[in-house]
């Protein structure tokens, strides 16, 4: 049995702004990460056998992006705002219902 119900990672990977590639947190992905932290634990769904939000390094979509995956289902998504990641944790993390217009 897996340890979370679901887990969440969040790129929150900053090239800074000369790279010729776009990254994560160039569009805020950090904060939108902390956002989704405290909504999972305000709600009280964190911890074991519930749910984890994690950031990540770079996860090679950057042009997608910002980007963040849910496991175990392997869903990634891209979101805008903090109404968008209110969605995925609604829908998907409580729900078990991918958010399939943020799907990319
Ligand atoms: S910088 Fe986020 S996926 Fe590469």
């Amino acid at each position: 049995m897996s340890h979370y119900q679901r887990h969440v990672f969040f790129c929150i990977n900053d090239r800074g702004p000369d790279s010729d590639r776009p990254s994560c947190n160039r569009c805020g992905s950090a904060a939108i990460r902390d956002y989704a932290k405290k909504r999972i634990k305000d709600l009280g769904l964190s911890g074991a056998g519930k749910i984890r939000v994690n950031q990540a390094g770079c996860l090679d979509r950057c042009e997608q992006g910002p980007v963040c995956v849910v496991y175990p289902e392997g869903t990634w998504y891209t979101y805008v705002d903090e109404s968008d990641v209110d969605e995925i944790i609604e829908s998907h993390l409580v729900g078990g219902v991918p958010v399939e217009r943020l799907e990319i």
